[in-house]
């Protein structure tokens, strides 16, 4: 795997490693990289894409700076598993070669989709999901962009910003690994205690239940449940919500066919648990 770390000539290499027509497929990531991450790379390699892979901890999408400087870093893993995953390409860029002293910050037009949820309760995160992104889109100029459902908002605010800058890549949207326990892989589950570890899991639990129990009519009882269950347990919920899966809508009067979304954040002492399940 060759490791980059200069954005010109990951640029070069990527343009002269596709040039008789082979497709590029690109995962940007922010390392601490789990199963999740590279079954993201093998979709990639499967399709027989040149494969590329970011690490850059942006801190541009932290709201929180204490979150930011608690951000797991096992970089020398992190290579041994991309390495073993057979990445062709690791850009591991420098703060300054992301955002060079010139850079300007531009203003992505995200309107309602960052007013809910991770918008709501991490403001400004999604335009530095925007920012960085779309820096990395410029360089790496993938034809295809490989992200994880785990992070349901990010990717329709992706989708939304590639689409509104008319930018060329597609977008795969891949499942959410998770472990046995149902608990969706995350980089921030590292900084879980033992006992932490074995509670995180009731969130997908809830969103089970969520799924297997939802009709129209019960929305709003079963979210309450759901929600007093993990107050319970001693989790702290930003939200247990169910929204139209196309648009992030809240839905409380379900018409038992619209294509809904079960979407939740909470803490777990200070770590910040997401998870999502499509329910229908
Ligand atoms: P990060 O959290 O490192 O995630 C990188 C990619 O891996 C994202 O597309 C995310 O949705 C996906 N991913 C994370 N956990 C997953 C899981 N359990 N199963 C499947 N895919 C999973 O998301 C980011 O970084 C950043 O916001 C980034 C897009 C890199 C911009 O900085």
């Amino acid at each position: 795997m060759i490791i980059c770390k200069l954005a010109d000539e990951t640029q070069r290499i990527v343009k002269e490693s596709t040039k008789d027509g082979q497709k590029s497929g690109f995962i940007p990531t922010m390392g601490a990289l789990h199963d999740g991450h590279i079954s993201l790379i093998q979709k990639s390699i499967q399709a027989g894409n040149f494969t590329s892979c970011s690490i850059f901890v942006n801190p541009t999408q932290f709201n929180n700076p204490a979150d930011f400087a608690k951000y797991p870093s096992t970089l020398s893993s992190d290579i041994d598993k991309l390495e073993e995953a057979g990445c062709d390409l690791l850009f591991l860029p420098s703060q300054n070669e992301i955002y060079p002293p010139d850079f300007k910050p531009p203003h992505y037009k995200l309107g309602y989709l960052e007013s809910v949820f991770e918008g709501k309760y991490r403001p400004g995160h999604f335009q530095g999901v925007c920012m960085v992104v779309d820096r990395l889109l410029k360089i790496m100029q993938p034809t295809l962009l490989y992200l994880g459902q785990k992070d349901y908002q990010q990717c329709m605010v992706i989708l939304k910003m590639v689409s509104d800058l008319g930018i060329k890549t597609e977008i795969a949207i891949c499942p959410t690994l998770r472990e046995n326990s149902g608990l969706a892989m995350s980089s921030r589950n590292m900084r879980l205690t033992a006992d932490q570890k074995t509670k995180a899991p009731l969130i997908s639990t809830e969103l089970l239940r969520l799924k297997k129990n939802i009709r129209e009519g019960n929305v709003d009882s079963i979210l309450e449940e759901s929600i007093k269950t993990l107050d319970k347990a001693g989790f702290k919920v930003d939200y247990f919500s169910v929204a139209n899966a196309a648009n992030l809508q809240p839905v409380t009067n379900w018409d038992g066919q619209s294509k809904i979304v079960g979407l939740a954040a909470a803490f777990l002492g200070e770590i910040r648990l997401i998870d999502n399940m499509l329910l229908n």
